[in-house]
């Protein structure tokens, strides 16, 4: 039977329009979805919106709409947003859908009925940008009298009757969880960080809240809504069909990598997994944070106002190079920085440098001398064999790489191989061996053809658009484009159609 494979990105709050920060762990899990069709699985890939909660209802007051009518715009303007930017999701959930309030229902029932929630009263702190409860301690003071989260969110001192998750029951079993999962959190250093704050004891949870009424209903309790973290962590599993044991997407949970921002990893890899142990469901395998990218050295954010838009720079340089510029430029699980300077020089060196002009000299060698057809191998040098390798390696060590989320690594390994092409095409000069040797170039040019071929397939996870017109110039049928078809060469003599640019240099144009 094929091996499933569930993938999912954070569902982000509609309280505002995308941004990079968005695009990039929707991309990010794409990259990871689409590598892992190719590499033969039965893939679902989910991505979607959350939208209830205080934050979601004061955005829809503030826009003067109600929070219905408001969700329904913003989410839109998120389903856009992946659709624009070639992000392969196969479901997109709303968490204002009747399956997930059935969904929500059932996960507080099967957690009532374990002994984990009591009916208490609340009284501490609350911050509505992150919609989390805060300890005193964790608290500082701003000069002008404020008291600020770790986050720098306001937060407001809030007391009503709450219903609590028995939290504090689980400090014992969470960190046996992590013990017996090493791989669940990831980088590393989150994973000691989780387990860290775990370790210094976990106070229960207020789970329902009374003051607002923009969320879903606690089931038998009127006046109460969930906590928006237990309806929005819920997502994952109502998407796979949750409660029918029946549905055809049950067989997809627990799910394989949930894709998040360091931001919210708390909510993963304490909550999400306490109540799913105490529901009775297994847990994700695991939790996978990207880090910030920051301008000028701050985090974007809706709420700071500084934000850049995917789309925008795709707008100016092509969705590909954006694609690729994001999972390129820094470790996924690090911070780092974005400018125009950093894009512009991925777009011109990696993309039409090293690899546009390596692909576009193969293909116009291969159309002006070979008659436009793909020639046959020759006999083979040693320095065909070298470089043939190194391509026929990639699939594996991209694996290794995508497995860990190491994006960036896996694309350096790509690179080494195209720039030894580069070097070999310079160094073979088929051009010249066009009047002394013909059946030499010809040779040589189906071993670039080859090599390309390997790199094309890879990167597809990565620029889906402009690999595919790669691997039509190179006449490799659509059913031939996933790892295991490379193992069959493209037949000797397939017409190729005329060559393409693939990467147009970037130039930047006057004001
Ligand atoms: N709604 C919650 C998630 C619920 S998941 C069950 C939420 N939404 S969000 O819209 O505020 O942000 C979602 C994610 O966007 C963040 O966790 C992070 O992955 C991404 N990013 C937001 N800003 C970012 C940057 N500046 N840089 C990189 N990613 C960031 O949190």
């Amino acid at each position: 039977m094929t091996q499933r494979f569930y993938v999912t990105t954070p569902i982000y709050y509609v309280n505002g329009a995308p941004h990079v920060g968005h695009a990039y762990t929707s991309i990010a899990a794409d990259v990871m979805a689409r590598f892992k069709r190719l590499d033969g699985y039965d893939v679902f890939f989910l991505t979607g919106t959350d939208e209830h909660g205080q934050k979601v209802e004061k955005a829809a007051a503030d826009a003067g709409l109600d929070p219905q009518a408001f969700t329904d715009q913003v989410s839109a303007k998120f389903r856009d947003m992946a659709d624009r930017l070639n992000v392969s999701y196969d479901d997109f959930i709303r968490t204002t859908e009747e399956r997930h309030k059935v969904s929500c229902a059932e996960l507080w029932r099967r957690i009532a009925a374990a002994g984990d929630i009591y009916l208490g009263h609340y009284e501490g702190w609350y911050a509505v940008r992150d919609e989390a409860f805060y300890d005193e301690a964790e608290l500082t003071v701003r000069p002008d009298g404020t008291k600020v989260a770790p986050t720098g969110a306001p937060v407001e001192w809030v007391r009503e009757p709450s219903y609590f998750f028995r939290l504090s029951a689980w400090q014992d079993r969470l960190l046996a969880f992590y013990d017996a999962n090493p791989d669940f959190i990831a980088p590393a250093s989150r994973r000691n960080e989780v387990i860290s704050f775990v370790k210094g004891g976990l106070n229960d949870l207020s789970i329902s809240r009374t003051s607002f009424r923009w969320g879903i209903p606690v089931p038998d309790a009127p006046g109460h809504v969930m906590y928006v973290w237990l309806d929005a962590l819920n997502n994952y599993v109502t998407a796979c069909g949750f409660p029918d044991p029946d549905a055809p997407r049950w067989g997809f949970w627990p799910a394989d990598v949930h894709f998040i921002g360091k931001d919210i990893v708390r909510f993963h890899a304490v909550y999400w997994p306490a109540f799913l142990m105490a529901a009775g469901l297994p847990t994700p395998k695991r939790v996978t944070t990207n880090g910030w990218w920051v301008v000028d050295g701050e985090k974007m954010s809706k709420s700071l106002g500084n934000v850049v838009d995917a789309l925008a720079m795709a707008e100016t340089f092509g969705l590909d190079a954006v694609r690729y510029f994001l999972m390129r430029e820094k470790p996924f699980g690090a911070d780092g920085g974005i400018s125009h300077k950093a894009m512009i020089s991925r777009t011109n060196v990696d993309l039409a440098n090293d690899l546009g002009n390596l692909a576009q000299r193969t293909l116009s060698l291969v159309a002006r001398n070979c008659e436009g057809r793909l020639p046959g191998r020759g006999p083979v040098t040693e320095a065909d064999t070298a470089l043939l390798a190194a391509a026929d390696g990639l699939p594996a060590l991209m694996r290794q790489r995508v497995e860990r989320q190491l994006f960036h690594d896996g694309l350096e390994e790509v690179w080494k191989v195209i720039r030894a092409a580069n070097a070999y095409i310079d160094h073979q000069a088929p051009w010249a061996l066009r009047k002394t040797d013909p059946v030499r170039m010809a040779a040589v040019l189906r071993v670039l053809a080859d090599v390309l071929r390997v790199v094309g397939t890879v990167l597809q996870p990565f620029m889906p658009a402009s690999m595919a017109k790669l691997l039509d110039q190179l006449g490799v049928p659509d059913e031939a484009r996933d790892f295991r078809a490379l193992a069959a060469p493209v037949a000797d003599g397939t017409v190729l159609p005329a060559p393409q640019g693939i990467f147009p240099r970037f130039v930047e144009t006057e004001a």
